[in-house]
Protein backbone atom coordinates (compact mmCIF):
# COMPACT_ATOMS: atom_id res chain seq x y z
CA UNK A 1 0.00 0.00 0.00
CA UNK A 2 1.01 3.56 -0.73
CA UNK A 3 0.09 6.42 2.04
CA UNK A 4 0.50 9.99 1.35
CA UNK A 5 0.78 12.07 4.37
CA UNK A 6 -0.24 15.61 4.37
CA UNK A 7 2.34 17.77 6.57
CA UNK A 8 3.06 20.56 4.63
CA UNK A 9 0.35 23.17 7.00
CA UNK A 10 1.38 26.19 9.58
CA UNK A 11 -0.51 24.72 12.33
CA UNK A 12 -2.40 28.17 13.01
CA UNK A 13 -4.40 27.06 15.72
CA UNK A 14 -1.46 25.69 17.57
CA UNK A 15 -0.42 29.52 17.98
CA UNK A 16 3.19 28.77 17.17
CA UNK A 17 5.71 30.36 15.17
CA UNK A 18 6.83 27.01 13.09
CA UNK A 19 4.73 24.02 11.42
CA UNK A 20 3.09 22.04 14.28
CA UNK A 21 4.56 18.86 13.16
CA UNK A 22 7.78 20.11 13.86
CA UNK A 23 6.70 20.57 17.61
CA UNK A 24 8.54 18.34 20.39
CA UNK A 25 6.31 15.82 21.46
CA UNK A 26 7.99 13.04 23.81
CA UNK A 27 11.09 14.01 22.60
CA UNK A 28 11.29 13.55 18.92
CA UNK A 29 8.65 15.79 16.14
CA UNK A 30 5.29 15.40 16.34
CA UNK A 31 5.63 14.21 12.62
CA UNK A 32 8.44 11.08 13.70
CA UNK A 33 5.45 9.84 15.88
CA UNK A 34 3.21 9.61 12.70
CA UNK A 35 6.02 8.22 10.30
CA UNK A 36 7.26 5.36 12.45
CA UNK A 37 3.49 4.38 13.02
CA UNK A 38 3.14 4.11 9.33
CA UNK A 39 6.40 2.39 9.02
CA UNK A 40 5.38 -0.23 11.80
CA UNK A 41 2.32 -0.81 9.56
CA UNK A 42 3.06 -4.41 7.49
CA UNK A 43 0.69 -3.07 4.94
CA UNK A 44 2.55 0.02 4.04
CA UNK A 45 5.38 -0.27 1.72
CA UNK A 46 5.81 3.51 0.02
CA UNK A 47 5.52 7.07 1.93
CA UNK A 48 5.07 10.45 -0.15
CA UNK A 49 5.40 13.21 2.40
CA UNK A 50 3.77 17.02 1.61
CA UNK A 51 5.49 19.40 3.29
CA UNK A 52 6.70 22.88 2.55
CA UNK A 53 9.90 23.17 0.93
CA UNK A 54 11.47 25.41 3.93
CA UNK A 55 10.78 22.75 6.29
CA UNK A 56 12.42 19.75 4.15
CA UNK A 57 15.78 20.22 5.91
CA UNK A 58 13.97 19.69 9.35
CA UNK A 59 12.17 16.46 7.48
CA UNK A 60 15.05 14.95 6.68
CA UNK A 61 16.90 15.50 10.09
CA UNK A 62 13.98 13.44 11.43
CA UNK A 63 13.68 10.83 8.99
CA UNK A 64 17.24 10.07 8.90
CA UNK A 65 16.97 8.25 12.74
CA UNK A 66 14.28 5.90 11.56
CA UNK A 67 16.87 4.19 9.09
CA UNK A 68 13.31 3.26 7.01
CA UNK A 69 13.74 -0.05 5.37
CA UNK A 70 10.44 1.65 2.83
CA UNK A 71 10.99 4.32 0.70
CA UNK A 72 10.34 7.70 1.74
CA UNK A 73 9.85 10.37 0.00
CA UNK A 74 9.73 14.46 0.18
CA UNK A 75 7.06 16.20 -2.09
CA UNK A 76 6.19 19.77 -2.15
CA UNK A 77 2.69 20.60 -0.84
CA UNK A 78 0.19 23.31 -1.58
CA UNK A 79 -1.43 26.04 0.22
CA UNK A 80 -4.49 24.33 1.38
CA UNK A 81 -4.44 20.32 2.47
CA UNK A 82 -6.29 19.61 -0.48
CA UNK A 83 -3.48 21.26 -2.88
CA UNK A 84 -1.19 19.16 -0.82
CA UNK A 85 -2.92 15.92 -1.58
CA UNK A 86 -3.49 17.23 -4.98
CA UNK A 87 0.13 17.15 -5.36
CA UNK A 88 0.60 13.86 -3.94
CA UNK A 89 -1.41 12.31 -6.04
CA UNK A 90 0.71 13.36 -9.20
CA UNK A 91 3.98 12.25 -7.34
CA UNK A 92 2.71 8.57 -6.94
CA UNK A 93 4.37 5.84 -8.72
CA UNK A 94 2.66 4.20 -11.78
CA UNK A 95 2.22 1.15 -9.70
CA UNK A 96 -0.06 2.24 -6.99
CA UNK A 97 -3.84 1.38 -7.78
CA UNK A 98 -4.92 2.21 -4.07
CA UNK A 99 -3.79 4.86 -2.01
CA UNK A 100 -4.14 5.78 2.09
CA UNK A 101 -3.72 9.53 3.19
CA UNK A 102 -3.18 10.21 6.38
CA UNK A 103 -2.23 13.63 8.69
CA UNK A 104 0.73 14.20 10.02
CA UNK A 105 -0.95 15.50 12.66
CA UNK A 106 -2.65 12.30 13.76
CA UNK A 107 0.67 10.73 15.39
CA UNK A 108 -1.32 8.46 17.80
CA UNK A 109 -3.12 6.05 14.66
CA UNK A 110 -1.68 2.84 15.13
CA UNK A 111 -0.04 0.57 12.42
CA UNK A 112 -2.95 -1.83 13.35
CA UNK A 113 -5.18 0.84 11.84
CA UNK A 114 -3.28 1.41 8.84
CA UNK A 115 -3.24 -2.61 8.19
CA UNK A 116 -7.56 -2.70 8.89
CA UNK A 117 -7.63 0.02 6.43
CA UNK A 118 -5.89 -1.28 3.59
CA UNK A 119 -7.43 -4.76 4.16
CA UNK A 120 -10.77 -3.08 4.07
CA UNK A 121 -10.11 -0.87 0.80
CA UNK A 122 -10.15 -4.74 -0.83
CA UNK A 123 -13.83 -4.52 -0.84
CA UNK A 124 -14.24 -0.78 -1.62
CA UNK A 125 -12.98 2.13 -3.86
CA UNK A 126 -13.16 4.66 -0.99
CA UNK A 127 -13.15 4.71 2.88
CA UNK A 128 -12.29 6.54 5.91
CA UNK A 129 -11.31 5.72 9.45
CA UNK A 130 -14.05 7.49 11.75
CA UNK A 131 -15.62 7.33 15.14
CA UNK A 132 -19.23 8.53 16.56
CA UNK A 133 -19.40 11.66 17.87
CA UNK A 134 -19.49 12.16 21.90
CA UNK A 135 -20.94 15.61 21.52
CA UNK A 136 -24.16 17.09 20.36
CA UNK A 137 -23.50 18.58 17.76
CA UNK A 138 -25.04 22.03 16.87
CA UNK A 139 -25.76 24.09 13.30
CA UNK A 140 -25.24 27.42 14.10
CA UNK A 141 -25.74 30.54 12.22
CA UNK A 142 -23.60 33.52 11.53
CA UNK A 143 -25.09 35.37 14.50
CA UNK A 144 -24.70 32.88 16.92
CA UNK A 145 -28.11 30.80 17.37
CA UNK A 146 -29.00 27.16 16.78
CA UNK A 147 -30.54 26.61 13.73
CA UNK A 148 -30.54 22.58 13.84
CA UNK A 149 -29.34 19.90 16.19
CA UNK A 150 -29.09 16.88 13.77
CA UNK A 151 -29.72 13.19 15.61
CA UNK A 152 -26.23 12.10 17.34
CA UNK A 153 -26.42 8.58 15.93
CA UNK A 154 -26.03 9.89 12.65
CA UNK A 155 -22.98 11.72 13.06
CA UNK A 156 -19.23 10.14 12.59
CA UNK A 157 -16.40 12.53 13.40
CA UNK A 158 -13.90 11.89 10.35
CA UNK A 159 -10.53 10.73 10.84
CA UNK A 160 -7.69 9.56 8.88
CA UNK A 161 -6.40 7.09 7.10
CA UNK A 162 -8.83 7.93 4.18
CA UNK A 163 -7.89 4.89 2.05
CA UNK A 164 -8.89 5.46 -2.30
CA UNK A 165 -8.43 3.90 -5.73
CA UNK A 166 -5.92 6.01 -7.01
CA UNK A 167 -7.87 6.50 -10.27
CA UNK A 168 -11.16 7.05 -8.78
CA UNK A 169 -9.40 10.20 -6.30
CA UNK A 170 -7.24 11.74 -8.75
CA UNK A 171 -10.57 12.00 -10.58
CA UNK A 172 -12.53 13.72 -8.22
CA UNK A 173 -9.45 15.98 -7.14
CA UNK A 174 -9.64 16.82 -11.28
CA UNK A 175 -13.17 17.58 -10.47
CA UNK A 176 -12.72 19.62 -7.46
CA UNK A 177 -10.18 21.79 -9.20
CA UNK A 178 -12.03 22.55 -12.00
CA UNK A 179 -15.22 23.31 -10.28
CA UNK A 180 -13.65 25.01 -7.28
CA UNK A 181 -14.30 22.76 -4.37
CA UNK A 182 -13.06 23.62 -0.90
CA UNK A 183 -12.79 20.29 1.29
CA UNK A 184 -11.30 19.27 4.36
CA UNK A 185 -10.47 15.66 3.59
CA UNK A 186 -10.56 13.68 0.52
CA UNK A 187 -13.81 11.74 1.15
CA UNK A 188 -15.77 14.92 0.69
CA UNK A 189 -14.43 15.54 -2.92
CA UNK A 190 -16.14 11.31 -3.70
CA UNK A 191 -19.24 11.93 -1.92
CA UNK A 192 -19.50 15.49 -4.06
CA UNK A 193 -19.02 13.16 -7.33
CA UNK A 194 -21.51 11.09 -6.14
CA UNK A 195 -19.46 8.21 -4.76
CA UNK A 196 -19.65 5.49 -1.96
CA UNK A 197 -17.47 6.33 0.97
CA UNK A 198 -17.38 3.46 3.71
CA UNK A 199 -16.67 4.40 7.16
CA UNK A 200 -13.98 2.07 8.94
CA UNK A 201 -13.88 1.98 13.12
CA UNK A 202 -11.24 4.56 13.77
CA UNK A 203 -9.75 4.63 17.00
CA UNK A 204 -10.92 6.94 20.13
CA UNK A 205 -7.20 8.02 20.69
CA UNK A 206 -6.48 8.97 17.14
CA UNK A 207 -7.03 13.05 17.65
CA UNK A 208 -6.05 15.67 15.09
CA UNK A 209 -3.17 17.27 17.21
CA UNK A 210 -4.59 20.98 16.46
CA UNK A 211 -4.50 23.26 19.94
CA UNK A 212 -1.66 22.86 22.45
CA UNK A 213 -3.83 20.67 24.71
CA UNK A 214 -3.63 17.99 22.05
CA UNK A 215 0.14 18.06 22.33
CA UNK A 216 -0.40 17.34 25.94
CA UNK A 217 -3.00 14.42 25.85
CA UNK A 218 -0.45 12.94 23.18
CA UNK A 219 2.23 12.94 24.88
CA UNK A 220 0.13 11.14 28.01
CA UNK A 221 -0.91 8.56 25.45
CA UNK A 222 1.83 7.89 23.62
CA UNK A 223 3.74 7.83 27.41
CA UNK A 224 1.27 5.09 28.54
CA UNK A 225 2.32 2.90 25.41
CA UNK A 226 5.59 3.36 25.93
CA UNK A 227 5.31 2.37 29.77
N1 LIG B 1 -1.74 20.25 5.53
C1 LIG B 1 -1.04 20.16 4.32
N2 LIG B 1 -1.01 21.24 3.48
C2 LIG B 1 -1.61 22.39 3.82
C3 LIG B 1 -2.35 22.49 5.02
C4 LIG B 1 -2.40 21.39 5.86
O1 LIG B 1 -0.46 19.12 4.02
N3 LIG B 1 -1.49 23.44 2.98
C5 LIG B 1 -1.70 19.11 6.46
C6 LIG B 1 -1.23 19.49 7.86
O2 LIG B 1 0.19 19.54 7.90
C7 LIG B 1 -1.85 18.42 8.72
C8 LIG B 1 -3.09 18.00 7.94
O3 LIG B 1 -2.99 18.59 6.64
O4 LIG B 1 -1.00 17.29 8.90
C9 LIG B 1 -4.37 18.42 8.65
O5 LIG B 1 -4.43 19.84 8.68
P1 LIG B 1 -4.55 20.74 9.98
O6 LIG B 1 -4.67 19.92 11.20
O7 LIG B 1 -5.55 21.79 9.69
O8 LIG B 1 -3.06 21.40 10.06
P2 LIG B 1 -2.64 22.87 9.76
O9 LIG B 1 -3.30 23.36 8.52
O10 LIG B 1 -1.15 22.91 9.83
O11 LIG B 1 -3.23 23.63 11.04
P3 LIG B 1 -4.14 24.97 11.07
O12 LIG B 1 -5.36 24.66 10.23
O13 LIG B 1 -4.43 25.18 12.52
O14 LIG B 1 -3.29 26.07 10.47
MG1 LIG C 1 -5.47 23.51 8.41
Amino acid sequence: MHLLIPAAGSGKRMGSSQNKLLLNVLGQPLLSWTVKAALASQSIEWIGILGQPYDFPAFEALLAPLHSPKPVQLITGGETRQQSVFNGMQALPQQAKFVLIHDGARCLATPDLFDRCTEALQHCQGLIAAMPVKDTIKIVNADGWITDTPDRQNLWGAQTPQGFDVALLKACHEKGKQEGWEVTDDAALLEKCGQSVKIVPGEDTNLKITTPVDLAIAEFILGQRLA
